[in-house]
């Protein structure tokens, strides 16, 4: 089984033409590095800066926050007096982001809630512009049925890690193990695809990612 969705040389290229982080976000991606704390790739945090220089959401919300990372980069694109909210049920990796987070200067844009997503998910209230699923891909169509009433008319949701090292669009890579996940990846993505208030495209990147549009007047 392959690590990797696409050749190396393509990934290398494209991780080439990004802008390098510098400052707070490069120290972040040095610890994690070293660490093997899994933060979304270079090349799928160069998509997203250019979806959200696009889309500026004023209302974001992530389900894992891991280390800070992504909410900490994401939060240079948001309106003024945005926000977003963050899920984590790992104690060790929360009480690390909301350090970044306040070291970062982000504590009243950044607001991480500490438990099990599947229940800490049921008390965001308010519209969001933005959803970002990034844990646990068994729950991804939980956390869908719970935020899309919530979603705007032209929101995003972005779901990361779906074509998972190529185990969703090839039985041949697929183990045994992995049946049961990669079956709810299928189903998940399927139901998106179809969706009739969403436009879905699925793009090779990073670990392959899911974007989707909520239509409607915005
Ligand atoms: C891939 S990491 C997130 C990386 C982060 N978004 C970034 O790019 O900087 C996945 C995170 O989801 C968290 N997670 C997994 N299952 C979860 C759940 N049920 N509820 C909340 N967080 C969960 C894990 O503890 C881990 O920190």
């Amino acid at each position: 089984m392959t690590d990797n969705i696409n050749y190396q040389y393509i990934v290398d290229y494209i991780v080439n033409t990004i802008p390098q982080s510098s400052g707070f976000l490069k120290e972040l991606e040095e610890y994690a590095d070293e660490r093997f704390i899994p933060i979304i790739q270079r090349e799928v945090k160069g998509f997203l800066a250019t979806l959200l220089e696009y889309k500026r959401p004023r209302r974001i919300l992530e389900v894992g926050s891991a280390i800070g990372y992504s909410s900490i980069f994401f939060s240079q694109f948001l309106k003024e007096g945005g926000e977003i909210i963050t899920l984590e049920k790992d104690e060790k990796y929360a009480a690390i982001a909301r350090d970044n987070i306040k070291k970062a200067g982000k504590e009243n844009i950044i607001h991480l809630i500490e438990g099990p997503a599947e229940e800490t998910i049921t008390t965001v209230e308010g519209k969001l512009d933005m959803v970002f699923l990034d844990a646990n891909k068994s729950q991804y169509r939980h956390y869908f049925d719970v935020i899309f009433p919530n979603l705007n008319p032209g929101g995003i949701i972005i779901c990361d890690n779906i074509l998972y090292k190529g185990m969703t669009a090839n039985d041949a890579l697929l183990p045994r193990k992995h049946y049961a996940i990669v079956k709810h990846i299928r189903d998940f993505l399927d139901f998106l695809c179809r969706h009739e208030e969403l436009t879905t495209s699925i793009i090779p990147i990073g670990d392959g990612m899911s974007l989707s549009v909520k239509k409607g007047d915005i």
